[in-house]
């Protein structure tokens, strides 16, 4: 184990078998399949079990879907999480049928906590995509889904209360005064004045506070796809948005082709991340079309979320495109992303991690890197070394025997003897 407090540079990941077989870390493909965003792993076992049992993929992905909503999965799917501005905990979610191009999504519900179902009611029981907000619940409650149900948890509230105790930083606020209290906010021009206002608003500049709110503690969505045994492709997401959104926010969650998109000719795809801008990019959307052009999904992927980079250098995200031969690959930009998939071949979920995941080609000290493998409950080997070379004899020279009792393998290189990135 690295100590604490050595910047570490994360050199490589690969699971095990991969290694072996010399393959990257994209899989070689097969169906049934279950791919989710993080570390979800009882939310894929869920699906799994469906999916082999001879679920279609749409069943698969409610089953999945709603295992992390109950388990209330980070926090950050189902009720509990994430208060708004108001202290109150909305549900955003999404459907789709890659064999039918149907979608079903609700938004900013309130007083239902189940996100996937009520997008599956609005898909099979409408005509219509997409229903928001209070109209949303009275609609779910009606065809049958408990509620009205207060969605807050003493976690979420305390939250708040310290939240508010912080004047309410950070917040999704700019250009607006006052910057520094909870508000009522007026808008402010660029210049820094009240627009239309002469009072004398706050002269302090706007806390750019963005990346205090984006982490992976505070956007994560489960965004999973299935393929079926008939090789039907479908997709689902469930989350209860960004923590103190301000009310009425929706994100990308329940947007199809942004945080998932699903066509049976081609594949699916599944996304996370800073949903406010990546929505406006439909990275899924972009991904199963790049596929469909002939991309293999690992390009795909890199494609998608490059072009949301070039745009946007300071956003956090990622995405996994899986093709319709079950053929699987995820890329990431600004933070450490892992998928969880479970196929034929797998005697259990696979957690993948990006190899060269967070800025920077992983450039991330070892405190943050080592919660999310403790979250991800997986058994890593963590090789110390001064380079990627050595890493790499360290793997060859050790025992199979040694080298299977682990998930993945970690190689971690001081700060010291590498150069920081331009
Ligand atoms: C909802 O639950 C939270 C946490 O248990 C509680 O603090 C709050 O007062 C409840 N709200 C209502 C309207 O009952």
């Amino acid at each position: 184990m690295a100590p604490t407090n050595m910047p570490v540079r994360l050199v490589f990941l690969l699971t095990f078998s991969s290694l072996v077989r010399g393959q990257g870390v994209e899989d070689s493909g097969k169906y049934p399949i279950v791919v989710s965003t993080w570390p979800f792993v009882e939310a894929v076992r869920a699906a799994w079990k469906a999916v082999d049992k001879g679920f279609d993929a749409v069943e698969a992905v409610v089953e999945g879907c709603s295992a992390c909503e109950e388990l209330r999965c980070d926090g950050t799917v189902g009720p509990g999480g994430s208060p708004d501005e108001n202290g109150e905990t909305t549900i955003d979610a999404l459907l789709m049928n890659g064999a039918t191009m149907e979608v079903g999504a609700v938004a900013a519900m309130r007083y239902v906590k189940d996100g996937i179902k009520a997008a599956k009611l609005v898909m099979q029981h409408t005509k219509h995509t997409m229903l928001v907000g209070d109209r949303a619940s009275v609609f779910a409650i009606s065809m049958g889904l408990p509620g009205p149900t207060n969605l807050s948890s003493s976690e979420s509230m305390e939250k708040w209360k310290k939240w508010k105790e912080n004047h309410c930083q950070p917040n999704f606020r700019k250009n607006v005064a006052p910057v520094d209290s909870c508000g009522p906010y007026e808008p402010k021009d660029s210049m820094g004045h009240n627009v239309g206002i002469c009072s004398a608003g706050s002269s302090m500049g706007i806390v750019d506070s963005r990346t205090s709110l984006v982490g992976p503690h505070n956007h994560d969505t489960i965004s999973m796809a299935v393929i079926d045994k008939m090789g039907h492709v479908a997709v689902g997401t469930s989350t209860n948005g960004a923590t103190f959104k301000i009310p009425g926010r929706v994100g990308d969650g329940p947007i199809a082709g942004s945080s998932a998109y699903a066509d049976d000719e081609v594949g699916a795809c599944g996304a996370t991340g800073d949903g406010d801008i990546m929505m406006r990019f439909l990275p899924c959307y972009q991904v199963v079309e790049s596929m469909r052009q002939g991309m293999e999904p690992k390009l795909a992927a890199r494609d998608a979320i490059s072009r949301i980079a070039k745009k946007f250098p300071d956003f956090m995200g990622a995405v996994v495109a899986i093709n319709k031969k079950g053929e699987h690959a995820g890329a990431c930009y600004g933070w450490t992303f892992q998928y969880s998939v479970r196929n034929p071949d797998m005697d259990d979920v696979k957690v993948f991690v990006h190899p060269l995941s967070g800025k920077g080609n992983g450039w991330r000290t070892w405190e943050t890197v080592a919660p999310i493998f403790s979250r991800a409950k997986i058994n890593t080997k963590v090789i110390v070394t001064q380079s990627a070379g050595h890493a790499f004899d360290v793997m060859i020279s050790t025992k199979d025997e040694e080298l299977n009792s682990y998930d993945g393998v970690l190689a971690v290189t001081q700060h010291s003897s590498i150069r920081s990135p331009a």
